[in-house]
């Protein structure tokens, strides 16, 4: 009897353990497009990347809605959805790419290139390490228009 009622409770322990597990590791959350990701690219991109700005000038990006964003530049699409690590969008945000494509751009670079910079200092010369985990997750769960 002993026995029996040990090994339940041990089952017991190592579901509970395993369910844990399970919740940190497939728990991450449904990262939204509207609510999370538009945001971070309208404050530090739209400057630049929406009609007049320079940025939309040179490479034809958008980052004003879901679908400007999905068409990408005139090259082609910036993001793959379902694989951040595809996606060209990450690269220039991780600073991955050539560094004259790094993003966001800042003044001097432009200036170096003779084009007129209207950006606010307060454009980050490199998104925190959180935001750019934040849009890869959104790209790696499909990037979604939610
Ligand atoms: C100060 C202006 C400026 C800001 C701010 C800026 N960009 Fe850019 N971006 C440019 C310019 C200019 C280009 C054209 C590339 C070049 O200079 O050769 C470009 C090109 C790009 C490209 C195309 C790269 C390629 O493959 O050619 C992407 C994608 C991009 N930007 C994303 C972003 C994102 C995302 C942000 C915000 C986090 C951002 N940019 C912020 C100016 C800017």
């Amino acid at each position: 009897m002993g026995k029996v009622a040990m090994f339940g409770n041990k089952a017991i322990v190592i579901a509970s353990l395993c369910a844990l597990a399970l919740l940190s590791a497939c728990g991450s959350k449904v990262v939204s497009f509207s609510k999370d990701v538009h945001p971070i690219l309208e404050h530090n991109c739209a400057v630049c990347h929406s009609p007049g700005g320079v940025g939309f000038k040179v490479s034809g990006f958008d980052v004003q809605s879901y679908a400007s964003i999905m068409r990408g530049t005139k090259f082609g699409p910036m993001v793959t959805p379902g694989s951040s690590d595809q996606s060209n969008l990450l690269w220039v945000l991780r600073h991955g790419a050539h560094p004259s494509i790094n993003m966001p751009k800042f003044c001097e670079q432009l200036a170096q290139a003779n084009n007129k910079c209207a950006v606010a200092s307060s454009v980050a010369r490199r998104l925190p390490r959180a935001q750019v985990k934040l849009i890869a997750a959104w790209v790696d769960q499909g990037a979604r228009d939610n």
